[in-house]
């Protein structure tokens, strides 16, 4: 057994493979060290702390969790961090007022609007009015379409959490069969794009969602599964190929009265009956989640540079 904190390995079980557990919450704790330690020094030299505002509407939980967990990763990284909230009821101009107002201060470096939005406000149109330089979500259709073309931009932070873990690991991806499951604008899309380009992934990328009639067959074939789809233990031990590297980006809030709060989070993955099959795996909580908002942290830091 390798005893080593960011590199578990476990033991053979039964003839079956021994996997390696992807340790997010040990690797992400690692990178905002070092995120600290360069802050540390730019404040040495004389230079002002990066600064990460976020803008709350309403009292969604996970959004509050989301945004809570933002803060303290700010203080972890030594960053300035500012909280804007709104009530639900705040008119959409006069969110767009705030968001035009922390383009221009010179003091902010990056900020995010966490989403989702009450329904009478027009999401697109508040991404659309954040000044793509301070977009550190990677949201902004510029970002999108520089990453797409892999020019230098802010990459939506859980794409590049997954990537960060791969290279970290060194898990071979070039030439590799990748399976994306979902396809939505903040995970699966972009985690393809990244899988396809040469200078991330350089896989061979698939991407299958709900209407995809060949997803079983797809995912059998997969050297690498990132399953963003969004239904609990929806990746079955039937569906993975023995020796695949499994990333689970689900978290569905589920019922649980023995949990904190009455509810635990559930992967995307049948974790209990697919880990064995792997070769490395990311377990939920403490895989995907906490690399997403280090990732948040990165892009901070590269906002505040480019300044
Ligand atoms: N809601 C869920 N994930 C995210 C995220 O990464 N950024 C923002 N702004 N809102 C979110």
């Amino acid at each position: 057994m390798n005893t080593d904190n960011n590199n578990a390995t476990v033991n053979a079980n039964n003839g079956k493979p021994a996997y390696t557990l992807i340790d997010g919450k040990a690797t992400a704790a690692k990178i905002k060290e070092e995120i600290r330690h360069e802050v540390e020094q730019l404040v040495e030299q004389g230079k002002k702390r990066p600064h990460l505002a976020a803008i709350l509407v309403g009292h969604d939980g996970g959004s509050e969790t989301y945004v809570k967990n933002k803060v303290l990763s700010c203080e972890a990284c030594g960053f300035k961090s500012s909280l804007i909230r709104y009530e639900a009821d705040v008119t959409e101009e006069e969110l767009l007022a705030k968001v035009r107002e922390m383009n221009e201060d010179p003091d902010i470096d990056g900020f995010i609007v966490q989403m989702p939005l009450p329904k009478h406000i027009d999401e697109q149109k508040v991404i659309e009015t954040i000044d793509y330089r301070k977009d550190v979500d990677g949201f902004h259709p510029i970002n999108v379409g520089r990453m797409a073309i892999g020019l230098p931009c802010f990459i939506s932070a859980t794409p590049l959490g997954i990537i960060t873990l791969l290279q970290r690991y060194g898990i071979e991806t070039s030439g590799k069969k990748c399976v994306v499951l979902g396809r939505s604008n903040i995970v699966g899309k972009p985690m393809a794009q990244l899988m396809m380009q040469k200078q991330y992934g350089d896989a061979t990328v698939t991407v299958c969602h709900s209407r995809s009639k060949t997803l079983k067959e797809e995912c059998r074939n997969a050297d690498i599964i990132v399953a963003a789809i969004g239904r609990p233990d929806f990746v079955t031990a039937d569906m993975v190929k023995e020796g695949a590297v499994v990333i689970d980006v689900g978290t569905t809030r589920v019922a649980d009265d023995s949990c904190k709060g009455g509810f635990r989070l559930n992967g995307d993955v049948k974790f209990d009956e697919v880990a064995s099959k792997c070769s490395y795996i990311t377990p939920v909580p403490g895989g995907v989640g906490p690399m997403t908002i280090c990732s948040l942290m990165k892009n901070t830091l590269e906002a505040y540079k480019r300044k």
